[in-house]
């Protein structure tokens, strides 16, 4: 695989980063996932702009420009032949020397990095058909989960624990309300409503969640943003996911209890085809 490295293309072994880079040290990255599907990526200005969000949120700087971004997207793709798959693309701020708490100097180069995942069934993903299972679990995370941070450990907790419960992912609560999935957002259907949690630095900003909301809105379909319960989901027509690499995926069961028949629903299984009908 080819990867992207700081303004060069280099075979995967030879791409390093040093041991001093905060990204490494202090989680002090930002990151974004696209996907791609017939070789085209998919909401590159949504990704692009939260990128930027981020790095502001969290001052810090990259001096690349659209252009310049978009034609690395391209190159890897071409590259690496991707079809089908995501791109992975990481900021961090850089290599400090010395592990020290404060940033360093300004004009310290970020370090950038991004590579291809080329996957099969992204779009005929076959969990599409057969819904996945979810547990809930406290939400331990820190409380700016609006920026879009790699300090994952806790998302990758949940799914451990999940996947030793034979579930495959995890709803997170906090002070009563679901906020959003380990790696996505959550929506629930009732009576043909949509519900899903109001945006606000408890959760990411999804990307495929506005775009989604937007194609919903413009199909006359409900939808109602506001925090609901594991109760209410467990009680709900429908459950279902949302992120860039798996687009809309239906939820069948929360802690052991089947969401309505316990199949996919009609609204997700809808949603899931606009989705991909508008991004192809
Ligand atoms: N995760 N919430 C969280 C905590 C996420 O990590 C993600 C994305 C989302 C959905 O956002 P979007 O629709 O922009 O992908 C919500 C990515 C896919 C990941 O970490 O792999």
């Amino acid at each position: 695989r080819t990867v992207y490295l700081n303004g060069e293309y280099l075979p995967e072994a030879e791409a390093k980063v040093s041991v001093f880079d905060r990204g490494f040290v202090m989680g002090d990255a930002v990151y974004e996932v696209t996907s791609v599907l017939g070789g085209k990526i998919l909401e590159f200005e949504g990704h692009m702009n939260r990128l930027a969000r981020s790095m502001a949120e969290l001052e810090m700087t990259c001096d690349l420009t659209r252009d310049e971004w978009v034609e690395i997207h391209r190159q890897l793709i071409a590259r690496n032949n991707i079809d089908e798959g995501l791109i992975y693309l990481q900021v961090s701020r850089g290599n400090a020397g010395d592990r020290d708490f404060h940033y360093p100097p300004e004009g310290t180069p970020p370090t950038v990095v991004l590579y291809t995942q080329a996957k099969q069934n992204l779009a005929n993903d076959p969990k599409a058909k057969t819904g996945i299972k979810v547990i809930s679990l406290p939400d331990l995370r820190w409380h700016r989960r609006d920026i879009k941070t790699v300090q994952l450990l806790y998302p990758s907790m949940a799914k451990m624990a999940a996947e030793a419960q034979g579930k495959h992912d995890a709803w997170f609560v906090e002070d009563g309300f679901v906020t959003e999935g380990s790696s996505n957002n959550v929506y629930i259907v009732k009576d043909g409503k949509i519900i899903t949690r109001q945006l606000s630095h408890d959760i990411l900003h999804g990307i495929t969640r506005a775009s989604l909301l937007k194609y919903a809105a413009e199909a006359q379909m409900e939808i109602e943003e506001r925090p609901f319960t594991i109760e209410e989901a467990q009680s709900a027509d429908e459950a279902f996911f949302t992120s860039a690499s798996a687009f809309v995926m239906p939820v069948v069961e929360i802690d052991n209890a089947a969401i309505g028949d316990g199949t996919p629903g009609r609204v997700a299984a809808r949603l899931r085809e606009i989705y991909l009908d508008e991004s192809l």
